[in-house]
């Protein structure tokens, strides 16, 4: 099939990459020209395992551009809008990228039958919002009105950072949801590869033993809508969970991966997401709780749950620095070091990461602070010029010399630092509960 993939975020290029590997016809367009750049050279613009190999291995399917009128969409079959939707400062999502590409799109639908797919996390409703804005786009291009040239569907995108392409490729379901019997048809064929699971797995990339036919959720635009916010919401809500039994864990002398564990054994819970720590970051925990939450509210209702997970998530940045506290008793003038970053490892993503705030609040105790991150610390540089941080390429380096350390990201490669050494001098806080420190 002909596919546009507007916006080249993680979701976008994930998606255009994977699409192209199982052999659809695929252009991946954005506005950054710098990015679009990068990707015609086939370079990854972002970190993301795999993803240098899979744009080599999607090479002869895929093409780039920043340019609309060159991504035929006259002849396109499915268009998936997946381009930003930073938060506002209410919490709502700002959607001014959304309408931009479905105005851009609807201008140029012609009468070959196209889908139009909301693959952003767009507040619940906007599949309508994006329909109108199709529709008004096409009637003042054409001067007439459409007819049934288009569908509007919806397809959230369920894909972790640092696994992206792995969750591309082997998902646990597929969510489509569409009030046209067409775009459902259309989507499902689109990924019929994926729902067997009879594509061939790329080296890099093996299907997960066990791996089945992938289910496919087929429903209305809301429901699917408010499937993705309830997705993340709820997992979120699982973290801040733990976390909040980890506080009373550290109280009653617990060991609160022992306790994760025996809670996690069980089958109605489930042992994923609940690594406790210094709790969830990114692009979308933080904004997608807080967008339910601003939904619920137009419509009078509260949702305490969720509102809680997220006090309880962001208090955890207080709590580092007060723990750090009372074990120096004085921050001023003390050599704090940070290990790791990014929001999560295997990724140079800083965005709502717990490293940027306790940075800050140690900044404004008094404290030096000192940085390590094995690929996130020149976005840090870039984004953050105005931390006075240290940084460090080498982490030995990073905690030598220092009054205390923070493990903020579970990097891997921590795990071989001498902890034992170093909590025998200084001041260690295993924010990831990650080190068996004992
Ligand atoms: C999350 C969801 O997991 C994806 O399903 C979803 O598609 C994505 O948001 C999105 O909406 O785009 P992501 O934010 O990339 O994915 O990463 P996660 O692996 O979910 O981690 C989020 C945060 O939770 C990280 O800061 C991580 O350190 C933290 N976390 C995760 C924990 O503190 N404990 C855990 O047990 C798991």
């Amino acid at each position: 099939m002909k596919v546009l993939v507007i916006g080249t975020g993680y979701v976008g290029l994930n998606t255009g990459v994977a699409l192209a590997y199982l052999g659809h016809k695929v252009t991946c367009l954005d506005v950054d020209e710098r990015k679009i750049k990068m990707l015609q050279d086939c370079k990854a613009p972002i970190y993301e395992p795999h993803l240098d190999t899979m744009l080599e291995l999607a090479c002869p399917n895929i093409q780039y551009t920043t340019n609309y009128d060159e991504a035929d969409i006259a002849i396109t079959d499915v268009v998936f809008i997946s381009v930003g939707t930073p938060s506002l400062m209410d919490g709502s999502a700002n959607l001014e990228y959304v309408r931009q590409a479905a105005h851009s799109v609807g201008s140029r639908l012609n009468d070959h039958f196209t889908v139009v797919v909301n693959k952003s996390t767009v507040p619940i409703g906007s599949g309508h919002w994006v329909s109108a804005i199709v529709r008004d786009a096409y009637i003042e291009s054409h001067g007439h009105k459409p007819d049934g040239n288009y569908a509007i569907a919806s397809n959230p995108e369920f894909l972790r950072q640092g696994s992206a392409l792995a969750d591309t490729f082997y998902p646990d379901r597929i969510v489509v949801g569409a009030s046209d019997a067409r775009a459902i048809d259309v989507l499902t064929n689109l990924y019929r590869p994926l729902l067997n699971q009879d594509f061939a797995a790329p080296d890099c990339l093996p299907r997960p033993e066990g791996m089945g036919a992938v289910p496919v959720v087929t429903c209305d635009l809301a429901s699917a809508e408010l499937i993705k916010y309830a997705a993340n919401s709820f997992l979120a809500l699982k973290i801040s969970y733990i976390n909040e039994i980890a506080a009373l864990s550290d109280k009653v002398g617990a060991d609160i991966n022992q306790v994760a564990r025996g809670i996690g054994l069980d089958s109605r819970i489930g042992p994923r997401f609940l690594n406790p720590g210094i709790g969830w970051g990114g692009s979308c925990f933080g904004k997608d709780t807080a967008a339910l939450v601003a939904t619920a509210k137009e419509y009078n209702l509260e949702m305490p749950i969720v509102a809680a997970a997220r006090d309880v998530n962001y208090r955890l940045r207080d709590t580092v620095v007060e723990n750090l506290q009372a074990e120096l008793k004085i921050l001023k003038g003390r050599t704090v070091t940070l290990l790791g970053l990014a929001f999560k490892p295997n990724t140079d993503d800083l965005r709502d990461a717990p490293s940027i705030d306790i940075a800050k609040k140690l900044i404004q105790r008094g404290a030096k602070v000192r940085a390590h991150d094995p690929v996130a610390i020149e976005n840090m540089k870039r984004q953050y010029p105005e931390l006075e941080i240290e940084y460090f390429q080498d982490a030995n380096e990073a905690v030598s010399d220092c009054d205390a350390v923070v493990l903020v990201t579970e990097w891997p490669e921590y795990r071989k630092l001498d902890w034992k050494a170093l909590k025998s001098r200084i001041a260690v806080l295993d924010g990831r509960y990650f080190l068996n420190l004992g």
